[in-house]
């Protein structure tokens, strides 16, 4: 038995001397101390050797374990400085080779707010902020919707829950850009050409069309003389930068408490022109943003003398508009993080 423990010692401080790599070292370790490993595999013979034997064997075994044990990781060292050298003397160009075919772009949404949001700049619009944790009062009260009246049906609202009040403010997450409005109208005066773009949040059920966190855009525009007629121009103009010359907006009466009259502006179907197919469910048209005359009550809470101004809102969202236009059929995937929205797009 002792003969056979000095042969496994020369045996595996050879192999441990000539090993070249942390790999090698891995795998004689594993030969070594691994289960049904050499280690493993004397051990269990050790029952059968006589007591006398086994003094001796014993402390041997333990002696040559630990000594092969130290041998791997002494051989472990050495190999890793001699790593650590050679990287020190390697350099990265960090200036040299260009990047070859960038696969990243632009969140598709983004790329077509952005697309939005430039359509608007040419015709004088400017971008404004709005907070997405806002006021009771700034996205509902100002807006004509005053509190436990049924209009704030509307809106399924996510309030926040606070254990003390701001200025006795109630917080919410903003249900849609259009606490904007009293920003835009109190922070300038007329004409007023503002817009805003971002997050809102709903206690929505979630499905294909319906999201809790979603982007919407909204434009307000103030002058003396602002009339349906510029609601109807703008619907179009924007429609047909997004979607082609042969696309048409008409307007229909739609209920908001902040416009008066309210409109819901229809695109005509790009799949069907007009004729009627599934998308827009036999109608010809398809339903794309909200609109109206601002109502007098917002003017006034704005600081604007609706005798002497008028002004329109104009909203949308961006991702069910984006659906249509670039084929998506479920509004989930813009949050998923899934790179088939990417695709063929
Ligand atoms: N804020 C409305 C909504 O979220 C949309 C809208 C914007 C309607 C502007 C009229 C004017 O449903």
């Amino acid at each position: 038995m002792e003969e056979k423990l000095k042969q496994i010692q020369q045996d595996y401080l050879n192999k441990i001397n000539s090993s070249k790599s942390l790999k090698e070292l891995d795998t004689i370790f594993i030969d070594l101390f691994g289960k049904n490993g050499e280690v493993d595999l004397l051990s269990h013979q050790f029952k059968n050797l006589p007591k006398d034997e086994l003094k001796t064997v014993g402390p041997l075994f333990n002696q040559i374990k630990q000594e092969l044990e130290k041998a791997i990781n002494d051989k472990r060292l050495t190999i890793n400085e001699l790593i650590y050298k050679a990287l020190e003397n390697e350099t990265l160009d960090i200036k040299g080779g260009k990047i070859k075919d960038r696969k990243g772009h632009m969140h598709p949404l983004t790329a077509f707010e952005e697309q939005t949001a430039k359509i608007f700049n040419k015709l004088g619009f400017v971008q404004i902020d709005a907070p997405l944790i806002d006021t009771d009062h700034n996205n509902f009260e100002v807006l004509n919707i005053p509190e436990n009246h049924p209009a704030r049906d509307l809106w399924d609202t996510l309030y926040i829950d606070q254990k003390s009040k701001i200025k006795n403010q109630k917080l919410l997450l903003r249900t849609h850009t259009s606490n904007s409005q009293i920003r835009a109208l109190k922070s300038s005066k007329p004409p007023i050409r503002l817009m805003n773009i971002g997050r809102c949040f709903r206690y929505e059920a979630v499905d294909a069309r319906h999201e809790h966190t979603f982007e919407q855009f909204e434009i307000i525009y103030v002058d003396k003389k602002v009339s349906m007629a510029n609601l109807q121009y703008l619907s179009e103009y924007f429609l047909k930068a997004i979607f082609g010359e042969d696309i048409k907006a008409r307007l229909k009466p739609k209920y908001y408490p902040f416009v008066e009259p309210g409109v819901g502006v229809d695109g005509l179907c790009i799949f069907c022109k007009g004729k009627g197919c599934k998308v827009c469910g036999g109608i010809g048209w398809l339903e794309l943003a909200g609109a109206g005359m601002i109502h007098p009550n917002v003017l006034r809470a704005g600081g604007i003398d609706p005798k002497e101004y008028s002004g329109i809102a104009w909203g949308f969202g961006p991702a069910r508009m984006a659906m249509i236009k670039y084929g998506i059929e479920d509004i989930r995937v813009f949050n998923s993080g899934d790179l088939k929205l990417y695709e063929n797009k």
